[in-house]
């Protein structure tokens, strides 16, 4: 693969030995993890702030999730009800995927593509069978496309995210909107579904809301940084808005105590009720588009 890099584009040991893809082209620079398909960074040449928060206490190990970036969470969302020992949103953020592509298209942008089957690793915690295909386009947009195909004879049911931590200037700054109306999952009050009224979200205590039955886009307004993110998506009907605040900040180890005012997560998802069944050899995609005005 190394050979074939397109112009811009690099192979090499990131932090902690772990293999990483290098972008540095004339629309943007960026990394990317092999280690969960994790791009940790992302930021277009004409900005002056990256758009993707990572914690300066992250991991980076094999058996550990990155922290801050774009963790993909499959085939399930938060903890795993039914295994409770298994990791929080599934296997595949620790798997190691493999790289099958990079290619410069027309207009600059980096097209990466990334796949992970389902072996004995990801067995040990997930019995599911599956077959994943992650494309990620780097330009002055960002965007990702999870397929999830069904090799079994037997339906499959999973959820998904493509967990996004936003860097904003101080996140009781910010708001964020597109959601109005929509039912969440309110896990900050025991899970309670609630109606979210207010058209405008603004963040003043830990806030985790999964949002349900939802299409939209929605959009982060950060003055500070004088810009605002879009995340317009398909194949998704939920999205998570999350930030941790003080206490759960403490209580991550691999979150700095201080960290949570400059992240947000704007997360693209099916969870819930809105988690998808696929029929044998059937595929599904979820793609999240990132935009900056
Ligand atoms: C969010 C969840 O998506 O991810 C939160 O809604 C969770 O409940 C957060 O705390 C981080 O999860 P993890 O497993 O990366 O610590």
């Amino acid at each position: 693969m190394k050979s074939d890099l397109p112009a811009g584009v690099t192979l090499d040991e990131g932090r902690g030995g772990l293999p990483r893809l290098t972008v540095a082209t004339d629309l943007c620079t960026a990394e990317l993890y092999l280690h969960g398909a994790h791009l940790c960074h992302w930021q277009p040449r004409r900005h002056p702030h990256p758009v993707l928060w990572m914690s300066q206490a992250s991991l980076f190990e094999t058996g550990a999730p990155i922290r801050g970036g774009v963790p993909v969470c499959f085939p399930w969302f938060g903890p795993n009800a039914a295994g409770p020992a298994a990791p929080a949103h599934g296997v595949v953020r620790i798997a190691e995927w493999a790289l099958d592509r990079v290619e410069t298209e027309r207009d600059g942008t980096t097209a990466i593509v990334l796949s992970l089957a389902s072996d004995a690793g990801t067995r040990a915690a997930a019995p599911q069978d599956f077959s994943l295909a992650y494309a990620v386009r780097l330009g002055e947009a960002l965007s990702m496309a999870l397929t999830v195909t069904n090799p079994a004879g037997a339906p499959l049911t999973f959820e998904e995210a493509l967990h996004t931590y936003f860097t904003v200037s101080d996140v009781r700054q910010v708001s964020v909107e597109g959601l109005a109306g929509a039912t969440f999952v309110d896990k900050t009050d025991g899970g309670k579904r609630k109606t979210q009224d207010d058209p405008v979200i603004t963040i003043s205590s830990e806030t985790d809301r999964l949002y349900l039955n939802t299409a939209t886009t929605v959009t982060l307004t950060d003055p500070g940084f004088g810009r605002r993110i879009t995340v317009s998506k398909t194949g998704s009907l939920s999205s998570v808005v999350w930030n941790p605040w003080i206490a759960k900040s403490r209580a991550m180890p691999d979150f700095g105590d201080d960290e949570w005012p400059a992240m947000i997560c704007i997360e693209t998802v099916n969870a819930l009720d809105n988690a998808v069944t696929l029929r044998p050899g059937a595929s599904h995609t979820m793609t999240a588009a990132i935009s900056l005005s």
